[in-house]
């Protein structure tokens, strides 16, 4: 455990007395932690951990976060610094190898990525199957895992070169593959990357560009707040997308199907789906004078609604993320002077009320990464269902990178938690005659017409 120091023990007694003697241990910042994997067979007994508040599942030395002073780092670089003074792909060597390239490195890095950015044509014809739209997410969902039909015999998930060219091609394809997903979701035609353009540049020309046209600029504001968004939604440790990747990975499942697993959990509006989720609470709002009754609905616990892109399970203080992406939303809406600049500062007001009620500070909520970064995707033109493929685009090398540095592990164990059963005492099965009834079906699913999809949205025309 490399790292990882082991300070003493910690002492488990239970009812009965009985007690067990557990390495208590301290990384290199962060909380201790107190190994508990012998006490199974030490005392008998499991821990209780739902939602892992209390749980590290893993020994990292990726990306740190500090809950309390609202820090992040990825290797020890802090967000702010990275943000201010690399590029996506510095970052992605960065999280991937563990140190910063140097100018001869950052050349071949690219050049590898650039290399791979094209995807099978075979793959591309999947993408007919999707009806004009499908969630882009539900797509992505879909065609990354199929990639593992292109690219399984090749790889041997135990050799590191091999994770390694499987991380880079994964993040070099991502772009078209999310790029393709939008056009085939807008019914709009595919464009190929070109070699001429960076790796955010790309995916803004595969998005945007009309391939009837050669003219396609990009505009370095654009591009800047689009590789900032990269940078800062990178890697976010063990976060559910994450530990997802890292479980199915832990079965040494192929890459490619793990990432698709980790976009499925990314989907979320509690996860990656904030964004979207943020932009279409804003629309609800619709004008500073409802803040107020928004916010008392927030705070009703009889009311579901939540203030969407508030609150996180690590921070506890500030996002650090947040004021990155403040500054940028303000930047790029004086930039392409948009009209989004309303639903910026209805979001600042949404902001200041929040944060100075007592129930947000009082249970500790602070805007994060997605309150803002949602308002710049749509002033750049991404629609909105595109914003957690953006968000899963970043990630990508986050995963990748998690999942790297799990195979790398000598012992390597299938994740595989355990439960506290509260269900039936064993019992013997009667004959269907004297079973009672108890109508667990729901009626409406029996009942219900059979599911006709309803009308293609004509998407082309937003
Ligand atoms: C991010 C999030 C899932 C973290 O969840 P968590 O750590 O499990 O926290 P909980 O859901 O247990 O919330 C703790 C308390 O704060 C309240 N709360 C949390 N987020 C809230 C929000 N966005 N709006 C209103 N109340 C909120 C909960 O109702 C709960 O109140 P209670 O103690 O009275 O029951 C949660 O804050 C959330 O749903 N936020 C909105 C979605 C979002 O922005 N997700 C992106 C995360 S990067």
């Amino acid at each position: 455990m490399e790292g990882a120091i082991i300070e003493g023990e910690a002492t488990i007694t239970l009812p009965d007395g009985t007690s067990a003697k557990l390495p208590f241990i301290r990384g290199t910042q962060g909380p201790p932690v107190i190994d508990i994997r012998s006490l199974f067979t030490q005392l008998g007994c499991l821990t209780l951990d739902p939602g892992y508040t209390s749980t590290s599942s893993c020994l990292s030395a990726i990306t740190y976060t500090d809950g309390e002073k609202g820090e992040l780092w990825y290797r020890g670089y802090a967000i702010e610094d990275l943000a201010n003074n690399c590029t996506f792909l510095e970052v992605c060597y960065l999280l991937l190898y563990g140190e910063l390239p140097n100018t001869a490195e950052l050349e071949r890095f690219e050049n590898a990525v650039k290399n791979e950015m094209l995807i099978h044509m075979k793959l591309i014809d999947f993408y007919s199957s999707f009806q004009q739209g499908a969630h882009p997410m539900a797509i992505m969902v879909g065609v990354v895992g199929a990639l593992s039909a292109f690219m399984h015999e090749d790889i041997d998930v135990l050799v590191a070169e091999q994770r390694e060219a499987a991380a880079i091609r994964v993040l070099a394809k991502f772009p078209m593959m999310a790029a393709i997903a939008y056009r085939t979701a807008y019914g709009l035609p595919i464009v190929f990357p070109k070699k001429k353009f960076g790796y955010t540049e790309n995916f803004l020309y595969m998005m945007f560009s009309d391939p009837m046209s050669d003219d396609f600029t990009v505009d370095p504001v654009v591009a800047n707040a689009l590789e900032k968004i990269f940078i800062l939604h990178a890697d976010h440790e063990q976060n559910a997308s994450t530990s997802t990747v890292r479980i199915a990975g832990s079965s040494l499942a192929n890459p490619y199907a793990c990432v698709a697993a980790g976009i499925a959990s990314l989907w979320g509006p509690m996860h990656g789906g904030a964004n979207e989720a943020v932009l279409a609470m804003l629309d609800e709002v619709k004008s500073v004078e409802n803040v107020d009754t928004y916010i008392a609905k927030a705070k009703n616990p009889n009311d579901s609604f939540r203030l969407m892109g508030f609150g996180h399970r690590v921070y506890k203080n500030h996002d650090p993320r947040n004021h990155i992406i403040q500054e940028i939303a303000h930047e790029v809406l004086t930039h392409l002077k948009c009209n989004k600049q309303d639903i910026f500062d209805l979001a600042i007001e949404l902001e200041k009320k929040a944060l100075s009620d007592d129930y947000f500070i009082k249970r500790k909520l602070f805007p994060n990464v997605d309150f803002y970064s949602g308002i710049v995707l749509e002033a750049i033109g991404i629609p909105r269902d595109m914003f957690t493929v953006i968000f899963a685009l970043a990630r990508v090398i986050g995963w990748m990178s998690q999942w790297h540095e799990m195979m790398s592990e000598s012992v390597k164990k299938i994740g595989r938690p355990r439960q506290l059963y509260i269900g039936a005492q064993k019992r013997t099965v009667q004959p269907i005659e004297l079973r009672e009834g108890r109508e667990s079906i729901h009626p409406e699913i029996i009942n219900s017409p059979r599911k006709v999809w309803s009308p293609i949205k004509d998407k082309a025309a937003i």
